[in-house]
């Protein structure tokens, strides 16, 4: 791995601020951190329940096994994604069925969904579930994507990983769906240093998801198990961590959204972002653009001192999901094609304007 000067999504450790959370819990059980953390999960989305796992990828297979999902399924999930949204769906032994993005949001395109739903319908399929992923912290048209899948009565489940604090009308992007998932990972915007939350407003999952991510121990005196269950549930380490990123999250949020519009201010329309439609607020986890002229594309990507990297290569390309059905429009490969992500963390202000300053130069 390269060490850039302006890497893409850095988080500083503050071993202080999680020394100071531990001093607060230290007359406390470990697991009272861990509840601690999901609380304040719950009153900051407006989730009625959360349950704080050692992963967004553990939480995305705990809601699919919530549904009841195995051999023999199928599930409807963006195409233009991280890997983590569908690798779960194969651990389930089921089935993905790709859709597109659409060009505003770069999120599910409505119109696939409805023509993937009614298509499967005609041959006697319903799919199980549908998994709308929030892309580098922008909203998908749940406005849309909701009625349709209520329709054809799917449960939704929202890939929040990147979008925690986005919001559509005031609500969180998670909470919208059956599920929700949030990824608090070492690059995320508010990080526990590995970390995932399950969010959902029905309280037997919540109290499910919790048991099998104990190896669904049984509450006896003796070790008794009549499920399977998983290791994942959030080390106390991690809430701890996750506690303190609560209090700051807003400033945390605002700042990236911050440098989502000095790179669109200073690049005008060399660039084109995520779009924020009506009632939308993206968390701008990455600040992520195409470019109008790509023919310095790869000269962008291979230099040294700033992290730019290409948008995914959408799932349906991608060899381990061979063979899997895919309706398609062509936004994830064009996009794939012709899109980067600009570094968006914290960035020294120097840093940041002789990166735009070369910027400038490049495109
Ligand atoms: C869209 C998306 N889904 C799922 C995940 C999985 O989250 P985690 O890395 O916490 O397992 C990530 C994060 O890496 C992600 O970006």
């Amino acid at each position: 791995m390269k060490a850039y000067k302006v890497p893409m999504s850095y988080n500083e450790i503050d071993a202080a601020g999680l020394q100071a959370v531990l001093d607060s819990y230290k007359d406390d059980s470990h697991q009272k951190i861990i509840a601690g953390f999901e609380e304040r999960i719950i009153m900051l989305s407006g989730a009625p329940q959360a349950v704080a796992l050692n992963s967004g990828t553990a939480a995305l297979h705990l809601a699919l096994r919530l549904l009841n999902i195995g051999p023999g399924d199928t599930v409807l999930v963006s195409t233009f994604t991280y890997v983590a949204s569908v690798s779960p769906i194969l651990y389930c032994g089921a089935t993905p069925v790709f859709i597109d993005a659409e060009r505003e949001t770069w999120n599910m395109d409505p119109e696939l969904l409805e023509k993937a739903l009614s298509e499967l319908a005609g041959k006697g399929q319903r799919p199980k579930a549908i998994i709308v992923v929030h892309a580098y912290g922008m909203p998908a048209r749940m406005d849309k994507i909701m009625p349709i899948a209520q329709k054809w009565e799917v449960p939704v489940i929202e890939d929040a990983a990147e979008a925690f604090g986005a919001t559509m009308d005031q609500q969180w992007a998670g909470t919208l769906g059956a599920m929700g998932i949030y990824s608090f990972n070492n690059n995320k915007s508010i990080t526990s240093f590995g970390g995932g939350a399950l969010v959902t407003n029905n309280p037997q999952w919540a109290e499910k998801a919790r048991k099998w991510s104990t190896h669904a121990r049984e509450d006896r005196p003796h070790y008794e198990h009549l499920e399977l269950g998983y290791n994942y549930a959030m080390s106390p380490l991690s809430a701890a961590y996750g506690l303190m990123e609560c209090v700051t999250w807003k400033t945390k949020i605002e700042a990236r959204r911050q440098v989502f519009e000095e790179y669109s201010a200073v690049l005008g329309d060399r660039i084109t972002g995520q779009q924020e439609l009506p009632g939308m607020k993206s968390s701008r986890w990455l600040s992520a653009f195409g470019l109008s002229d790509i023919k310095n594309l790869q000269q962008l990507i291979d230099n040294q001192d700033f992290e730019i990297r290409r948008v995914w290569n959408p799932m349906h390309k991608q060899g381990v999901f061979a063979g899997a059905k895919a309706y398609l429009n062509g936004t994830a490969d064009a996009l794939f094609e012709e899109a980067v992500c600009f570094p968006s963390g914290k960035i020294k202000a120097k840093d940041f304007q002789q990166m735009c300053r070369w910027l400038q130069k490049m495109l």
